[in-house]
Parts: C-alpha cells; structure tokens; sequence
C-alpha cells in the first residue's frame, strides 16, 4: 500500500502530501506520516519550510469518523491524536504552510489552523461540520479559531457546521491568502518568503500566540453569553460544549484551554447523541449501497410521466422539474388536470415567495412541464410515476393503459403506499420494468424515497430508481415487496401500540407529548390529523378480512371516521382545529368515544407514564424492524433508521429505531417485549431475530456492514 503521508522536497521546501482517498480523512496512519513528515522536514537542513497538501479533490475533510465507532466501546484511540498532531505542527521550527483545496473540514480545517499561513484554491471551502455529529472540534479548532477570527465568526461557524467560501474565510482572518493562480505555486512561493522572513529574526506567530480574535473581550463575552442561552439541550450536548469551549479560549491559557477541549471532545464523543448522530452519517451512505446497483447501470431518464395530480404527483412533478426532468402530467379530465397543474403552480410560487426558487429559473421548469388527459403522449416517456387513488383496480387500470403506449424500456413506477407491487406487475406484459418509488408527503420537500423491488424487477430497473431519487437530492432506501413495505409497516405497529395506551388510560395529547419528549418533531396523533385519518382506515377495512379474529383491535380512529372526524382537513380529528387553524386543541368528543370504548371492552383506564409511552413505541417499532430484516424486506437495520429519519421525522440523534435498540441494549428491549405481553401477547412476541442476536451476543449494528 502507497504510504497516506508522502513528503516531496522541492529544493528547499517539503511538500507533504496527504493521499488517503476517498475525502483524505485523518486516520491513525495519516496522524502518524504527518508526525514523521514534520519531524524528518525539521530535522533536515536542506529544508527551509513545509507546505501541506491534499492529493486528489481535498484537504482532510476531517478525522476518520469511521474509527470513533471503536470509543464507543470505550477502547482508547490510538495514538498520536489529532491534537498532537496539530501541536507538533504549530510547534515547528519552520514555517509550515497549509495549501487549501475542496473542503477542509472539521479535523482537516484544525490541521490548517495550526499552520503557520493557510492558502486556499478561491473553490475552496472551510468549515467545522463536527456538531452535525454531536461533537465539538476536537483538535484545537475551538481555541485557535477565535484567536483568529473572534468569538462570533467561530461560533457561527461551529454551531451551524456549515461551510464557508473563501472569500469569506479570508474576510475574517481564518485564511490568510486566495492562490490567484496554481495553489501550490502559490504555497510554495509563500513558503520561501516566510522561511527568508525567519532567517531574517521575523518567525510566524504560532496561532495559539494570536490576539486579534480576542482584543475586545467585552464583545466576545457577550457573543458567548448570548449564544449560550440559545444552545442549551440536555439530550444533545454539543453545542453548549462548544459555547463552553470558545469561551476558554479567551479566559484560560493556552494550554489549559485546550485541555478543557479535550475533555468536552471527550465527553461528547461517548454520549448518546453522537453515537446516533454519527451513526445516521454512515448509514446515510451506506444506504445507497444495494446488490443490484453492483450488477447494472441505470437507463437514461430525461422525460417523466406523472400519473395523477393530486397531493403527491404535483409534489413528485415539482421535485423532476426541479432536477431538470421534463415533466408530463396526466390527469382523468380537462379540469382535474387543471387543478394539478395549479397544485404544481402554487409550490413553486410559494418557493419564489420564500426566495428558494427565482422568477426564471420558476418559468424554465414551467417550460417543461406539459399536461394532457391521453396517454398516448407518454409514447416518449423514459420513466413514468403513478400517483392515482390508492386502489388496486384503479391503479391496475393506469398499468394496463400505460402498457399499450409506452416505448421499450420506459420503466413503469407506482408511488403506492401499500399495494403489492408484484401483483401491478402482473398486470403488464413487461413486469421486469415495474418498481415502487414510493415518494413522502409534501414530495418537493422529503427527502426520502422507498424504492420497492418486486420479484420480477430488473437490475437496471432498481439501478435507476436509485439515480432518480439521487438526481432529485433524495435517500433512496431499498425495500421489499410487502403491505406497507418498511415505514408504513413501522409506523402501524407504532400506532397500534399507542392505539393500545389510548384504550388503557392515555389521551392523544398525553401520548403526543411523550413522543415529543423522544424527539419527534410532532406525535402521532397530530400527524394523523395532518394525514388524514381515512387513509389508514382504507388500509383497515382491506386487511380486515385477513384480520386475526382473536387480536386485540381498536377501534376508536374507525368510529372517528364514520364520525367525519379525519383530521385537520375535516377541522376535527383528534384534535379540534376551529377557524382552519394548524394546531388543535384536545378533541372533548374524542375523549368521550375513547371512554365509551373502554366501558365497552371493560377496560379501567390506569395511569401512563410518559416513559411508559415511549418505552412501548420503541419497542414495537424495533420488533417491527425486526420482522422486516429476518423476512429480506430490508437490507439491514441502518435502512429501517433512514427510512424513519427521513420519512417519519425519528430524532436523527437516537439514530433511528434500531440504532436506539442497539444503545437501549436488546436485552432490554426484549425485557421490554416480555413485560408488555401480557394483553396482547402477539402483537408484543419479540421477534426471532431479536432473540438470535441476544443469544449470539450481537446487536443490530453487527448486520450493518457486508
Ligand atoms: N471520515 C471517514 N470517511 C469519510 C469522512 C470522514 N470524515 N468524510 C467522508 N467520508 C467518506 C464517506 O463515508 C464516503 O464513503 P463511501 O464512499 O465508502 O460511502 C466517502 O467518504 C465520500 O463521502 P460523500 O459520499 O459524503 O461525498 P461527498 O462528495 O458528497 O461529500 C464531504 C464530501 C463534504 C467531505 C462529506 O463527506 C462530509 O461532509 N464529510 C464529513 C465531514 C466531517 O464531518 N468532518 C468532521 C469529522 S469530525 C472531526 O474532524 C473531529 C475533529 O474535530 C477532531
Ligand atoms: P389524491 O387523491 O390527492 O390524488 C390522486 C389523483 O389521481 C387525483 O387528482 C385524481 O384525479 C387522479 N386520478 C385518479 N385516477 C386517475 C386516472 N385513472 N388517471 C389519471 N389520474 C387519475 O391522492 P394522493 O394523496 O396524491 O395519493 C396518490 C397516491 O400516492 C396513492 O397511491 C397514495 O397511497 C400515495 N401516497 C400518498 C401519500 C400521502 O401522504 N397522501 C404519501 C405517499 C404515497
């Protein structure tokens, strides 16, 4: 293996070089070749100074986030650490230049930091991405940064982990130089000049030695203070760290500010959010890695049909016109089609109103899309994406006329959301070039897209679902054929394990509130107010014929609907909407159909706890999860996290459901299983492949890689 650290001398200059593709990330190996390169280059005396470079497309885009996984466990890192590294590279006799080119991110911008002049490529950008991973920058980013730059830049930069350009970078101090023309032309020129400057008794200033971001105090501290009240949260701690930690920099010296830093890293590297967080971040990658894309490419796609334009196929045609697909919608008649292409209007006027969209870029994606009430003019259609009402005949129908028009090789998608794919491939004399994309409400805006594979789907077929949703800035997730395929089957367990506690003694808004205090945006009965509650209810009464006689069954959101209470649209729903509002308050008739109930069944409503709530959630979640891996619907239990992160709004730092198993221990969570049995010991059965991974001593995170 080529070394990751390779030192080049130029003359009087070592040009070291940092080559560990794919982004160039800190490993152990790269920490250790730096260590040595600054060594042999100080020791040398031919050499006058150093320059730092990334090859291919970067600078470090950080430290190798694949190796924190072994702190979880609370083994030590190997040494040297990146802090060390960048001490010793501040610590050089010679000046040390650092060449900036594609992103220097996080532990990649630290090492530059601690370089004695940073140069970047003007494409360049910089930036501290590490709270995004529930941490805080560990290699002496938090107390270099605002001795440069000043307490406001390095907290914006840190508590948002979003990059800068840099123009900007050089704006605030944190570079100190754009390369106007080669950037290493430029480094090495740089470097001379500041190895002449030191023989001549003017040595850099060791940025830890720098004042400029530090010289009104009074400001710093208020920046601090205000920041402060803004960031606390006991669940995800990073961000009050990094408060804490950019307010050492200016109270304490140099070297305790920096070990006050090492322990916040510390801290935040074990705890919870980050293992979640971090977790999210690979499995967000990992997701896209599916056997079919292996074996095949994906076909052109440059025109779309959209089939229905209702809530979901004016989403789905907005979100390809704004990946420049041409679009084709087709609706039943003149004056639904109407309607769709207002649907698809009104999304885009309200992104010019927020600024998202300009006026032109809005009439060039207008351009492409066409409507019609015939298929026939789908004939040039590459890839055509139904959205008609959920029922099996209706959409049976769609295929069947779509077969009779389309050219070889159009592949035929349906946006379903529990139907059997393989039984609308039957339907077609090409069931190779069926697929499921099944796309997430508002569409233009989730992120998520369940790509569902029949058994007669084609490698190329999956290979271009799996484009698609990229070209569109989607998470495609692979899933199998199923009612409900993942998220809509995880999200019915989870709802039936509340519709339990709703029976037992909770109220909507008690269970809501709970599910809050997990991390959900909203709970669930707020978003089925959203949804609609006739949705579900149509899946109901199509699985009830294949209902178990004997499970328990509740049925307070059918008698909601035979009530007309579906939500918000209907202003009642488990909540009372007046006026149209979009936040409820507690439904009182919903309260009294829910104690009817009870009487019913003789059930004596007993007190929930909010723990109790989300312990039940959880569990039922997991155990659905569960069934979905040991029956292939999903590749591996990082895809079920995805699906409920991008598509059900899961608290990204848990992870997902089988991450937050993993971290709840799965002995509990069988714990968890056994004691809720009791009423409905079915339902609540843990399953077998939960209990094989308790006895084989494994977790889910063991199915993740391979
Ligand atoms: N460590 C390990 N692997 C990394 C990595 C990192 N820091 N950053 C990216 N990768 C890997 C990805 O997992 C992916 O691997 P794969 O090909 O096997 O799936 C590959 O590099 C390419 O990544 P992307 O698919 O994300 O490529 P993009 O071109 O879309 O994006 C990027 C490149 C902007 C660099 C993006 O990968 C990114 O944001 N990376 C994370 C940057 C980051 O968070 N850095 C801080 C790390 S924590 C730290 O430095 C702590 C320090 O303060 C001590
Ligand atoms: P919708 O009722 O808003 O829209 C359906 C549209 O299809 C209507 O405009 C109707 O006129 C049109 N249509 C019906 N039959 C047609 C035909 N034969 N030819 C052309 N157009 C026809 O329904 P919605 O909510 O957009 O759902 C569409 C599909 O998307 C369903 O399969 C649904 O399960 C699925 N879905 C819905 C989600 C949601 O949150 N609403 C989320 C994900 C998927």
């Amino acid at each position: 293996m080529a070394d990751v650290v390779e030192t080049v001398t130029l003359d009087d200059v070592a040009l070291v070089t940092i080559d560990n593709p794919p982004v160039n990330a800190l490993g152990q190996a790269v920490r250790q070749g730096l260590i040595d390169a600054i060594d042999a280059a100080e020791a040398n005396p031919a050499i006058r100074a150093i320059v730092l470079i990334g090859a291919g497309g970067t600078f470090p885009a950080g430290a190798d986030i694949r190796e924190f996984a072994q702190f979880d466990s609370g083994a030590p890192a190997p040494e040297p650490w990146l802090p060390q590294v960048c001490n010793r590279i501040e610590a050089c006799g010679k000046p040390v230049v650092a060449a900036l080119h594609g992103t220097a991110l996080g532990g990649g911008f630290e090492v530059a930091l601690a370089a004695h002049w940073r140069v970047a490529h003007p494409a360049a950008r910089m930036g501290f991405p590490e709270v995004n991973l529930g941490l805080v920058p560990g290699a002496g980013g938090t107390q270099r940064a605002p001795r440069l730059a000043g307490a406001k830049v390095a907290l914006d930069l840190m508590l948002s982990g979003k990059p800068i350009r840099a123009t900007e970078a050089l704006a605030t101090g944190l570079i100190d130089e754009i390369a106007e023309h080669d950037l290493i032309d430029t480094a090495l020129a740089r470097a001379r000049t500041m190895a002449d400057a030191a023989a001549a008794g003017h040595p850099p200033v060791p940025t830890s030695n720098r004042t400029e971001g530090t010289r009104d105090p009074a400001a710093y501290e208020a920046e601090v203070r205000a920041r402060r009240a803004k960031v606390a949260n006991p669940n995800i701690i990073a961000p009050s760290k990094i408060v804490d930690c950019v307010e050492a920099a200016l109270l304490l010296p140099t070297e305790t500010g920096r070990a006050f830093e090492n322990a916040a890293f510390g801290d935040c590297l074990t705890s919870p959010a980050s293992i979640g967080l971090r977790h999210a971040f690979l499995a967000e990658r990992r997701v896209a890695k599916v056997p079919e894309l292996a074996r095949a490419t994906a076909r052109e796609v440059a025109q779309v049909g959209v089939i229905g334009g209702g809530l979901m196929g004016a989403g789905i045609a907005s979100a390809l016109l704004g990946a420049g697909l041409s679009v084709v919608m087709i609706e039943r008649d003149h004056d639904a089609l109407a309607k769709g292409l207002e649907r698809v209007a009104v999304i885009h006027q309200r992104a010019v109103d927020k600024g998202r969209l300009t006026e032109a870029a809005r009439d060039a994606e207008w351009d492409r899309l066409n409507g019609g009430t015939d298929m026939s003019v789908l004939a040039g259609a590459d890839l055509v994406i139904e959205a008609v009402f959920e029922d099996f005949d209706v959409k049976a129908g769609v295929f069947r006329a779509l077969d009779q028009v389309l050219k070889p090789g159009a592949i035929l998608a349906t946006n379903t959301s529990y139907l059997d794919i393989d039984a609308l491939a039957a339907t077609v004399s090409r069931p190779s070039d069926v697929i499921g994309l099944h796309f997430f409400s508002p569409a233009n805006v989730m992120k998520l897209v369940e790509v569902v594979v029949g058994k007669a789907t084609a490698d190329d077929v999956v290979a271009t679902g799996f484009a698609l949703a990229k070209r569109l800035g989607k998470i495609a997730v692979r899933a199998g054929n199923i009612d409900g395929f993942i998220g809509n089957r995880i999200l019915s367990a989870y709802r039936t394990a509340t519709d339990f506690l709703l029976e037992d003694g909770a109220t909507p808004a008690q269970i809501d509130a709970a599910m809050r205090s997990f991390g959900f945006p909203v709970g669930p009965y707020q978003v089925i107010d959203m949804a609609g509650l006739e949705i579900s209810w149509a899946r109901r009464k199509r699985l009830a014929a294949t209902r178990d006689p004997g499970a328990r069954y509740v049925d307070i959101g059918d008698l909601m609907c035979e009530a007309g209470w579906i939500g918000q649209k209907s202003g009642r729903g488990y909540y009372v909407y007046e006026n149209g509002a979009r936040s409820g308050v507690e439904n009182p008739d919903v309260l009294a159909l829910i104690a009817a109930e009870r009487d019913r069944k003789g059930i004596i409503a007993r007190d929930i706890s909010a723990n109790e709530i989300r312990r039940r959630a959880l569990a039922a979640m997991v155990n659905e999860g569960a069934h979905l891996l040991q029956a292939g619907i999903a590749l591996r239990p990082s895809d079920i996290d995805m699906v409920m992160l991008f598509g059900y709004g899961f608290p990204r730092w848990r992870g997902g459901p089988m991450k937050a198993a993993d971290q709840a221990g799965l002995v509990q969570i069988r714990k968890d299983l056994q004691s809720f049995a009791e009423g409905e010991p079915e339902f609540w059965e843990p399953s077998p492949l939960l209990l094989d991974l308790i006895k084989t001593g494994r977790n889910f995170g063991s199915l993740n890689e391979g």
